[in-house]
């Protein structure tokens, strides 16, 4: 089981890592002084308030609001859970997560051991293929070589009905994971037995290649439903997950188009004649969720159905979940395919050249779009072309804000006379502006000073004055000197990390994303400034709370001497030190 990840290492990883190069990597950034700048991943926005700051290895959204470190980035961007996204970051700086083992503390949500139980799973399928003469014999009929076989990892599930479960199943704690993974059904009389048998196996994996479910094909068509695919668990959600994507991944850093196609077959197909950029939806229509999973891929989508009705249908669903993530930059194509074809006989048929011609020809999905709904109106006449009009305007409504939906209205104006004034326009326009600076309270001053530069810590003296002060964030102030000072060299994102957890954590995120104006030496002497009044504050806190009891009971003579302090001194002069 998976322990806890040292609150050591995550400052370590924090140390190491580039938040730029992380952001970089998936979305690509443009120099804006000292920072970086881009069109905000986290909502649609035409022109960029998303800004990473390298100093503070942060982001910040002024438009929606997202920020973080880079292990926050990854987790909002691609879904991944806390440990998950430790994991990703060390392993592209070359470290090993240490967990520590605290069975006590272990998470909850530990799927570790259920991908564990997938795998073996994958690898007896893998060990049973050689021995099954039908299964073999059809892998060689439908033209799947060696290399093809060990990439995906095909595998065939024997007849019989606890294969898996006699292998796997071994002990009541793997029989409940291999239950849970979804690898076992039970009958009426509660008795249990493998899901798949007689199938050939097709793992589908998750974007880190790690097993997540499987699709089974029977040998022929007469025994029960052609696929079976694994039930939703707790690592399977068929609408998010895309067959093949770890393979796309894989074969290609940087990918200029994916395709996304209808079966096992036809990506097995595609990849194996040297097109490994197809993925497939598993036996369901495009979600909103894959849209945005292949966009994040490839900026070219071509979505390729069968020509026949039922594929047109398709087509069109995927076509609504694809408009609201048309930001700028991204096209989607749509292909569709001769009757009696599909991907697998076409490539088969056509090669690798005749495929990606086809691939080319996809008709843009403007095209496809105005082409289905004008089809059956008279766009001769007034009216029909008021029709088009109304159909068309919701649908572009449901653009993001952008280049694309200006040229989707004004192809709408052109065809049928009318404009396409959106009542969500006033809405979608409302592109958020850098806020004006908020008034802070000088403690909140304080620590969005030090957030900026954690080193300066090291200059303030102990024990801290500005601890008289009875302010909320006062403590906390301290708490972040006393942490900045025992790692030196801390930046302002680990500083922050370190207080993950704690009620604190989303204020100190918002304190360090609010933008600290100003050149760093200015803002150090705009820090010890904030102290030396802080300090002031006290001392005025202190000597009013003096006066007001004097003036409702006698103060002790300690008191007394304290007060006439007090009163007598002056304020510290507000300089930093050198
Ligand atoms: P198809 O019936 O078009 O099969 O289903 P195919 O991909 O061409 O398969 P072959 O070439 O006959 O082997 C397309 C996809 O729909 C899902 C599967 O994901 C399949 O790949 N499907 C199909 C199911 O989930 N269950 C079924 O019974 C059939
Ligand atoms: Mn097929």
């Amino acid at each position: 089981m998976r322990g806890r990840i040292p609150d050591s290492f995550i400052d370590e990883l924090l140390a190491r890592v580039d938040i730029v190069d992380v952001i970089e990597r998936r979305v690509p950034l443009k120099k804006a002084g000292r920072e970086w700048t881009a069109c905000c991943p986290f909502h649609n926005e035409r022109s960029p308030s998303f800004y990473v700051s390298p100093a503070k290895q942060f982001f910040h959204c002024f438009g929606c609001g997202a920020h973080g470190s880079a292990i926050k980035f990854l987790m909002d961007y691609e879904r991944l859970e806390f440990p998950d996204a430790i994991d990703e970051l060390a392993q592209a700086v070359g470290l090993k997560v240490p967990y520590e083992n605290s069975r006590d503390n272990a998470p909850r949500e530990d799927k570790t051991d259920l991908y564990a139980v997938l795998d073996a799973a994958a690898r007896w399928y893998e060990g049973e293929l050689p021995k099954s003469a039908d299964a073999k014999a059809y892998c060689a009929k439908r033209g799947l070589d060696a290399e093809t076989i060990a990439r995906f990892r095909i595998g065939w599930a024997p007849a019989g009905y606890d294969g898996v479960i006699r292998s796997l199943g071994t002990n009541e704690r793997r029989m409940q994971l291999l239950t849970e993974a979804g690898m076992v059904a039970s009958s009426e009389r509660g008795s249990k037995y493998d899901r798949f048998r007689e199938r050939l196996m097709f793992p589908i994996m998750d974007r880190r290649g790690r097993v997540i479910a499987f699709g089974g094909r029977v040998l022929q068509s007469e025994q029960g439903p052609k696929y079976l695919n694994s039930p939703e668990t707790p690592l399977f959600h068929k609408g998010r997950e895309l067959f093949a994507l770890w393979q796309v991944k894989q074969a290609n850093s940087n990918l200029a188009r994916i395709v996304v196609v209808e079966g096992y077959m036809d990506v097995i197909a595609l990849h194996q004649a040297g097109l490994p950029i197809a993925v497939a939806t598993l036996g369901t229509a495009t979600t909103p969720d894959h849209t945005e999973v292949l966009f994040r891929a490839a900026p070219d989508v071509v979505f390729c159905f069968d020509g026949d009705r039922a594929g047109r249908a398709a087509a069109w669903k995927a076509l609504e979940s694809a408009l609201p993530r048309l930001r700028d930059g991204r096209q989607a194509y749509f292909l569709f395919l001769p009757d009696g074809e599909d991907p697998d006989s076409l490539v088969r048929k056509e090669g690798k050249e005749g495929f990606e011609k086809r691939l080319r020809e996809a008709t843009p999905l403007s095209e496809y779009f105005f082409g289905e709904l004008s089809h059956d109106v008279d766009m001769t006449s007034l009216d029909g072309r008021a029709r088009l009009a109304e159909r068309v305007r919701p649908l572009i409504a449901r653009l993001p804000d952008g280049a694309f939906r200006d040229l989707m209205a004004q192809e709408l104006e052109k065809r049928s006379g009318a404009r396409a004034v959106l009542e969500q326009d006033s809405n979608a326009r409302r592109t958020v502006q850098r806020p004006v600076a908020v008034q802070r309270s000088l403690v909140r001053s304080a620590i969005a000073l030090l957030l900026a530069q954690p080193g300066i810590a090291d200059q303030v003296d102990k024990p801290y004055a500005f601890l008289r002060l009875d302010k909320p964030g006062v403590e906390l102030l301290a708490e972040l000197l006393d942490t900045a000072r025992a790692r030196p060299g801390i930046n302002p994102a680990m500083l922050v990390e370190h207080f993950s957890g704690r009620p604190e954590y989303a204020s100190l995120q918002k304190l360090m994303a609010a933008t600290v104006v100003g050149e760093p030496e200015i803002q150090r002497t705009e820090f010890f400034d904030a102290l030396v009044k802080m300090e002031q504050q006290a001392i005025t806190q202190r000597r009013d709370a003096l006066v007001a009891k004097n003036r409702e009971s006698a103060l002790t003579d300690a008191e007394k001497a304290e007060l006439r302090e007090l009163l007598a001194a002056r304020a510290p002069a507000p300089t930093a030190p050198t």
